[in-house]
């Protein structure tokens, strides 16, 4: 039959995107997500929004949230996402998601969120003391991506298993409500050199905004000094740096900061190793601390630039609201009829 909609998803391909405003961003939020913004925003429609809903799973200052809120924005803008070309805006701005988020949490099962390692992670062993929202956070993120139907989701390493419930979120809704191809199934990209950026204290432990010790990360706002500090006291060991990427593999530490290394200079691992075989820390050190200073130096600068004008960067959070709303109103309006909701 001709008028069936088809079983695979036939819609354009879009990349979306989001980070939490719940602390300083990072390298880790640098390597493994930002930079692929930029780069993919030439290549495919993209959608980049500020994750305050997320956030919110656990408690933040009602006084601070938005200018968190504008602190990652002006971080995107800063890192080369361009409004003209990408749409940027906060998820609270844009109802659909808590819209969506009802159905799919009626569409997703128990058994499937309770795997997911974040929740344990974040709720380690108090978890009847952690909020509903933590619980059903992926719910939210699937909602985040199905209501504007994104094939593509650039994010780091730890998220994959929240990628992969959205598509088991997907498949469902799509088979329960005989809607075959309404919702794509969305990947993960999270290819590249900094999908798994570890703490400058403990190679075995990912960088991360939420480690209570400062010196394990390096933030997008700190400044030369701190920057070149925080590599200095970076844990290593009394091992010169080997020829080949597998002689590095039970020295996590030191992998991490030829991965670090080759990541910010856009090089290969096995190039950089190429030209440091051989020499200890004491010189490697410092000229990971230059090539991070050089890359990282502009960007707090120009947050600081950006964020002196807060009206502009509402202003280009409105009109990225005011699109993303163009899209996800018309998915929400459907997926109403679908269910067979009331009110349309
Ligand atoms: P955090 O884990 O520091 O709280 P978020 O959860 O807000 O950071 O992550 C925002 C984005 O940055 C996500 O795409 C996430 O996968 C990515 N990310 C976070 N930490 C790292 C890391 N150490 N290495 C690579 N990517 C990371
Ligand atoms: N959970 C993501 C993180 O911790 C943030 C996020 C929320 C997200 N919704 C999303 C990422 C949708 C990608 C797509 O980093």
């Amino acid at each position: 039959m001709t008028d069936q909609p088809p079983a695979q998803y036939a819609g354009p391909k879009r990349v979306l995107s989001g980070v939490q405003p719940s602390g300083d961003l990072h390298l880790g939020n640098y390597l493994g997500a930002l930079v692929k913004f930029a780069k993919l925003q030439h290549e495919t429609p993209t959608l980049i929004f500020v994750a305050d809903m997320h956030a919110i799973t656990v408690w933040q200052d009602p006084k601070k949230l938005k200018t968190q809120v504008r602190e990652i924005a002006a971080a995107y803008l800063a890192t080369g996402l361009d409004p003209k070309i990408a749409t940027i805006f906060p998820q609270s701005a844009v109802p659909e998601h808590a819209e969506l988020a009802w159905v799919l949490n009626c569409v997703a099962r128990l058994g499937w969120l309770d795997r997911m390692t974040q929740f344990k992670d974040k709720a380690g062993k108090h978890k009847e003391r952690e909020s509903v929202g933590l619980y059903t956070y992926p719910v939210l993120q699937a909602a985040d991506i199905l209501a504007y139907k994104a094939t593509h989701v650039p994010v780091g390493d730890d998220q994959k298993q929240h990628l992969e419930l959205t598509r088991d979120i997907a498949q469902k809704f799509n088979n329960d409500f005989d809607a075959a191809g309404f919702f794509p199934l969305p990947e993960a990209l999270t290819q590249g050199p900094g999908a798994r950026v570890m703490s400058l204290r403990d190679g075995s432990a990912k960088m991360s905004k939420s480690d209570p010790s400062d010196n394990s990360r390096i933030n997008l706002t700190d400044d030369a000094d701190a920057i070149a500090s925080k590599i200095r006291k970076a844990k290593t060991d009394p091992e010169p740096l080997p020829e080949t990427m597998e002689a590095l593999a039970e020295r996590p530490e030191a992998k991490n900061l030829v991965a670090i290394y080759a990541a910010l200079a856009g090089r290969p691992e096995a190039e950089v190793l190429g030209e440091f075989a051989g020499q200890g820390f004491g010189a490697f050190k410092p000229k990971l601390a230059d090539l991070a200073v050089s890359v990282m130096g502009p960007i707090g600068g120009e947050m600081r630039r950006l964020l002196a004008d807060p009206a502009e960067i509402d202003r280009i959070l409105g009109d990225g609201a005011a699109r993303a709303r163009e899209i996800a109103a018309p998915t929400m309006a459907e997926v109403k009829r679908l269910v067979g909701y009331w009110a349309g």
